[in-house]
């Protein structure tokens, strides 16, 4: 097993390193999380939607199956290069951009927000309900599925292997208090919260957290 190295890289540059393993190698969160979403998201009906932090465009073919119209923003060229490799449908948009800075996208326009495996990365959760609430139409959707804080109590964080040792990414802990008070100063009310868990009797830790929001003010 490598040792995990030490040192300070940006979350973009590591991603644009990672993108060229990020679907390929083994990968339990990202598995469970498409999971997850396509559980949670099922059950809704969404025509316009955002989809913050899209990467590889992992749910973006999930999305499309349903959507009229995403809009997939990050920040890291690599992973968007790698989502548009795979992805040439006249109705994604893919666009480089830091959604912890204004989303330069019009208010009120979208009938579905979704935010997977990113908001370890980010530190003021703060800004991006309230960029949610303003882009999202009343009665909109947003969902978030997250490593799960017990699974960041034990150390688990975002990661991917190099030719010299394990690559750690930056990563701030988030409670599940936090996540449910930003949401509600922010005009959301809560629709459903779950557990994800690796095992099917759910013995062990749960691996991630999926929280799904309306937009009610
Ligand atoms: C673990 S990957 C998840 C990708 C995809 N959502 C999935 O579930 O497979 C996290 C992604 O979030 C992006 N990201 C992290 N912080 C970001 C930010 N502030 N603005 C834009 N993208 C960001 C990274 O570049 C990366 O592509």
């Amino acid at each position: 097993m490598k040792k995990p190295i030490r040192d300070i890289m940006s979350i973009e540059k590591a991603y644009n390193i990672w993108a060229d393993q990020y679907d390929t190698n083994l990968n339990k969160t990202r598995d469970l999380d498409k999971i997850a979403t396509i559980e949670t998201l099922n059950k809704l009906k969404f025509s316009k939607v955002i989809e913050l932090g899209c990467g590889t465009g992992k749910n973006t073919i999930y999305l499309l199956k349903k959507a009229d119209k995403v809009i997939g923003l990050d920040f890291s060229q690599e992973m968007l290069n790698k989502a548009k490799e795979k992805i040439q449908d006249k109705r994604v948009q893919f666009n480089r951009a830091d959604f912890t800075t204004k989303w330069n996208i019009e208010n009120n326009y979208a009938d579905l927000i979704t935010c997977n495996l990113v908001l370890e990365h980010v530190k003021n959760l703060d800004f991006v309900f309230d960029q949610a609430n303003q882009k999202l139409k009343c009665d909109g959707y947003f969902f978030i599925s997250e490593l799960h804080p017990f699974k960041q109590y034990s150390g688990s964080k975002a990661k991917f292997e190099t030719e010299n040792g394990i690559q750690e990414l930056e990563t701030y802990v988030h409670h599940i208090s936090e996540y449910l008070n930003a949401a509600k100063k922010n005009g959301f009310e809560l629709v459903e919260i779950k557990e994800w868990f690796d095992e099917v009797n759910k013995a062990g830790i749960p691996r991630l957290i999926g929280i799904l929001w309306r937009k009610n003010s």
